[in-house]
């Protein structure tokens, strides 16, 4: 059992792999914090227990005066108690007022952990997680929150979520319910998080905490471009291998907040979950309402043991696709190739010389469906365009086929241009507001997914299309944010549940339809990483990373992605040059190098290659072939970083630790530089590594030493090497 209750220090000890959480009951009603950090085998509670009387600003509860809610650490803080800092949940009653007293009831410890009801979840059965959950009541309004924490022992890894129960006779409204909080004893912090917009994605922000609050946060109905649900707070010179750090990664896709104040006796204070901005939820007597999961990481070995932490568990334990540890295929997608001006022959032509190259997969993206020439119209009319494909969707499959490959189709299920049939048949089925300006984004209105009626549609729509004919991929677009937020059904008083209805609604089509059709691969899009979320993750096991495909580009937005998602999970492309986001033009070697190093695949016109170009894709397609279990499924070691200067270098290495690839690239040219080494890390050290076709070196050396920086990257722009090591 990897959680222990200590009847008579009252606590609660949770034993992660290599960290240990301990809480504990005070005064037999208040949840306190005691201790989150590397793992403590035997805990002496009574010796990390500290108590100071404060001044009668924070006031204390009990007539006890070194006692006060303001000062303790605790594990889910209230509003409406003398705790004044940032509250982790609020509600409010029938009468009008906010003041809740939740007190400790009772616990229960089990083994496993299920899927939480209605929203993704790490799941994990009886010999790799245990679950305690802790139960509060509110005697006066019979209202209990239970709180959740899922232990996984082989990894260092807790979940967290809590869940409100109305046991009372009136209806409450929950104005603030967030997935968790923890109070840190010390603010010697830095916090990281994943910043940056479209073409731009989760660039590494790194910022001393300070006092006050600082916060990331989505306000635009998806978890969005400009910030992803993640934070993770680090010593002050933890880097890639040294130092504790702490990850928060959120597991839901709508609004979110991660919430870090610092208070006036330098406590931390950390909250995440769905945005309280302009949620409240009506709870009727009877009903509950539970909260999204956040997936706490300790690292004791800086962020890349972090990284491969969430790597292992995302994969293992949150995607339930049946492709999760499938080898995943190489993919032509047209979009940059033809846009919108396409016909049967040339996604054939495309697909045939695809084939040719040895590509595994078509996939045709926007553009197939009622009357589409331009984006704006025809999202919700999702029947073929006998004009552009008079043979059908089942006939184009078919020949896709005969040329030796699959066949994948591009969707934006949740969106409907205002220009098309289901909208001039269903004017409320989109989010709007009475009265009010319908704001277009992209041409496009977002379909109102809180509606059964409207997920029902939906669902036969795709579910006909998808039967059809031999689909084996589906790429799921949503391409904008969410305004003038209201449900034509929602009565007055739940308006502000639209939003978080609607994910629960997303989810729930995602999970119907990834049900119906187990053995489709889907991968998620959102204008690129718009929505490259854990809760995505969950139903769809892969995720189109950026619109922005430029080998410069991508070096920063694939680091960035990786510092918690699992390469599998990050599809990566080649396009033609110049980039159609930069107008940068790079190497095909260069594009290669960076594409390969993610979940590779190509985003161009095949048919206009040269015959040399061809024989070229053909070896990196071939060559991608042979190592993509090693870069999908190793262990990822991130070298140089392309935040910190002209060089970016990483390593993927293989489980049994008998294969490794190593990525090297360098932007610009440096005239007359150092000669350089850069020491590699996850191997062996006893094992001997044969070096692409060369040289024989031992892990030792290659660990301690390095390797000198090849030859090929001295002269130039946008050079990359890409060297395979396999032990001898
Ligand atoms: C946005 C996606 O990110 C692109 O890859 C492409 O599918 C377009 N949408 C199509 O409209």
């Amino acid at each position: 059992m990897s959680i222990v209750y200590l009847e008579k220090e009252k606590s609660f000890i949770l034993q992660a792999k290599e960290a240990t959480y301990i809480l504990r009951i005070r005064k037999d009603k208040y949840i306190e914090h005691v201790y989150y950090g590397r793992r403590i085998e035997k805990p002496i509670i009574s010796q990390m227990i500290k108590d100071k009387g404060r001044a009668s600003f924070n006031a204390n509860p009990d007539d006890d005066e070194r006692f006060s809610l303001d000062t303790m650490r605790a594990e889910y803080p209230a509003y409406g108690n003398t705790d004044l800092r940032i509250p982790a949940y609020q509600v409010k009653l029938d009468n009008g007022t906010r003041i809740t007293d939740l007190k400790y009831e009772s616990y229960e410890i089990v083994k496993g952990k299920e899927k939480l009801k209605g929203l993704p979840s790490l799941t994990g059965n009886g010999e790799q997680v245990d679950t305690l959950h802790i139960t509060l009541v509110d005697n006066l309004i019979n209202l209990k929150v239970v709180l959740s924490y899922s232990v996984f022992n082989e990894e260092n890894v807790i979940a967290r979520s809590a869940k409100f129960i109305n046991e009372g006779n009136s209806s409450l409204s929950i104005l603030r319910a967030l997935s968790m909080g923890i109070d840190f004893d010390h603010c010697d912090f830095d916090m990281l998080s994943l910043s940056g917009s479209w073409a731009r994605e989760r660039h590494v922000v790194r910022r001393g905490i300070v006092h006050g609050a600082q916060s990331i946060e989505s306000r635009r109905g998806a978890s969005g471009h400009s910030e992803n649900p993640f934070i993770a707070l680090m010593d002050k010179d933890a880097n890639e291998n040294r130092g504790e750090v702490y990850g928060f990664s959120l597991v839901y896709s709508g609004n979110f907040l991660a919430s870090v104040e610092v208070d006036q006796y330098d406590t931390t204070r950390v909250v995440m979950g769905i945005n309280p901005f302009d949620f409240s939820w009506k709870l009727e007597p009877g009903e509950e309402f539970v909260t999204p999961e956040v997936v706490m990481v300790y690292s004791n070995a800086g962020i890349g043991h972090m990284s491969r932490t969430y790597h292992r568990i995302y994969r293992r334990n949150l995607m339930k696709s049946k492709f999760k540890d499938t080898e995943r295929p190489i993919v032509i997608n047209n979009w940059e190739a033809t846009y919108f001006d396409f016909n049967e022959e040339k996604i054939k032509e495309i697909a045939k010389q695809a084939s040719e190259l040895g590509i595994e997969m078509m996939v045709l993206d926007d553009g197939w469906f009622g009357k589409r020439d331009s984006d704006n119209s025809s999202l919700g009319d999702w029947y073929v365009d006998k004009d552009k494909l008079p043979s059908g969707m089942y006939s184009l499959a078919e020949d896709v086929k005969s040329y030796g490959m699959k066949f994948g189709l591009w969707f934006e299920p949740e969106m409907v241009s205002p220009n098309s049939d289901l909208y001039r048949a269903h004017p409320d089925w989109c989010l709007h507001v009475p009265d009010r300006h319908r704001s277009l984004a992209r041409n496009q209105l977002i379909l109102d997914f809180s509606r059964e009626d409207v997920r029902e549609a939906i669902i036969k729509m795709l579910a006909d299309i998808l039967s059809s004919a031999d689909i084996s991929y589906v790429k799921w677009d949503m391409n904008r944010n969410m305004s003038e937020i209201g449900s034509a059904l929602l009565e007055k008083d739940r308006q502000q549940e639209t939003a978080h209805r609607y994910i629960l609604g997303v989810y729930e089509v995602m999970d119907i339809i990834t049900d119906k059709f187990p053995d489709i691969l889907f991968e998620s899009c959102s204008g690129g990483g718009g929505r490259f979320d854990p809760g995505i993750l969950y139903y769809m096991p892969q995720n189109w990373t950026s619109d922005d495909t430029d080998g410069v580009e991508r070096l920063k937005i694939q680091h960035g992605t990786s510092i918690v998602y699992p390469t599998c999970a990050m599809t990566a492309h080649v396009s033609a040059v110049p980039n159609h986001q930069t107008g940068r033009i790079t190497s095909m070697a260069f594009r290669h190098a960076v594409a390969m190093s993610g979940n590779f695949g190509y985003e161009l016109d095949v048919t206009k290659f040269s015959d040399d170009e061809r024989v070229y894709i053909k070896e990196q397609v071939a060559l991608y072939k042979s190592i993509r279990k090693v870069i999908q499924f190793g262990d990822l070691y991130r070298l140089e970083s392309p935040f910190d200067g002209n060089d970016t270098s990483l390593i993927y290495v293989s489980e049994d630790k008998k294969e490794a690839v190593l990525f090297l690239y360098r932007v610009l040219s440096i005239p007359n530089g150092p000669l350089r080494r850069i020491k590699l890390m996850g191997l062996n050290p006893s094992y001997n590594y044969k070096i692409g076709d060369e040289a024989i070196i031992s892990g030792e050396q290659l660990i301690n030493y390095g390797i000198n920086l090849p030859e090929e990257l001295s002269t130039g722009d946008y050079k990359s090497s890409m060297i395979l090591l396999i032990a001898q």
